[in-house]
């Protein structure tokens, strides 16, 4: 593939070294690099990604928020976000700002045309994120999010493997059948030696709205337990709202519009306990 510059691809091994030097400069300047991961699709990946980076923002952070899902890149979507990312001077991509302390950017920014089904084997998907990730110009960040598709593919791997230093965070559902693919992901990050922040259990219960009364939707406290088994930090349970899905469907934002939710608390107080831990 041709980079953003134009360039034809050179010979492998320059080419690599110049993606090596080109993610080391990219990477360079941020403090604390985080993967949201998980062992399968709709947990609320994204949503934590977004939500979490909003909260640590929100909290003075300087925060990077990036997706690497070259099949469904939903973080431009669920931010509200149009803009294309701009060539800067460095003649580097430079991430769409969302407010003072968060700037997005999504591996979508590659192909322009959204609606083109994107067919990527291993190897080129290795090579498109790893230029991807030294594409960016991130500048100084204390915390740069990593949001990826579920499962323990191509697209974590590349992650871990390019940066080095990242840590994951894991998403559940409280339920068992979640918490299965859960320890495959702990045991993912164990082979790629990838060290672990932490766990989060999302759609752990859900107040009714008329009578005050939690209900359990998909049990609780698995996520927890899991953690603990595991020896994963714990860093939080999420409740389900339903005003989720709407904000996802049209493309709000969840943490702006209901600050004061349940949900959104939940976000600030896992971001806190980021901030205490780091
Ligand atoms: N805590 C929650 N309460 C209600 N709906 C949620 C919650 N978290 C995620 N969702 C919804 O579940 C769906 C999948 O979430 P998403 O973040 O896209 O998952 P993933 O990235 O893991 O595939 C979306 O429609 C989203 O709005
Ligand atoms: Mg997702
Ligand atoms: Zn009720």
């Amino acid at each position: 593939m041709v980079d953003i510059q134009g360039n034809m691809p050179k010979n492998p091994q320059q080419m690599q070294s110049e993606q090596d030097a080109a993610v080391n400069t990219s990477l360079g300047k941020i403090k604390n690099k985080i993967l949201v991961m998980s062992g399968k699709g709709g947990v609320g990946k994204t949503s934590t990604s977004v939500n979490l980076s909003i909260a640590l923002a929100s909290r003075g952070h300087r925060v990077g928020l990036m997706d690497v899902d070259l099949h469904g890149p939903d973080v431009p979507r669920m931010l509200g976000l149009h803009g294309m990312p701009e060539v800067n001077q460095n003649k580097k991509l430079a991430p769409v700002s969302y407010s003072e302390n968060l700037t997005a950017i999504s591996i979508e920014s590659l192909t322009p045309n959204k609606d083109d089904a994107i067919i990527w084997r291993g190897p080129l998907k290795f090579s498109a994120i790893k230029q991807f990730i030294g594409d960016v110009d991130w500048g100084d960040l204390d915390f740069l999010i990593i949001d990826s598709p579920p499962g323990t593919g191509d697209e974590p791997l590349t992650v871990a493997q390019t940066i080095t230093d990242a840590r994951a965070i894991i998403v559940t559902t409280p339920q068992e059948v979640a918490l299965a693919d859960v320890r495959k992901s702990i045991n993912f990050c164990k082979t790629v030696n990838m060290k672990i922040f932490g766990l989060i259990e999302n759609m752990s219960g859900y107040t009714c709205p008329h009578c005050g009364e939690v209900i359990q939707l998909f049990g609780t406290g698995g996520g927890e337990r899991t953690a603990l088994q595991m020896g994963v930090q714990f860093l939080g349970k999420i409740p389900f709202d339903p005003r989720m899905v709407a904000c996802g469907d049209s493309g709000t934002c969840y943490s702006e519009i209901h600050k004061d939710s349940q949900v959104t608390r939940a976000f600030n107080e896992v971001a806190e306990k980021m901030s205490a831990l780091l």
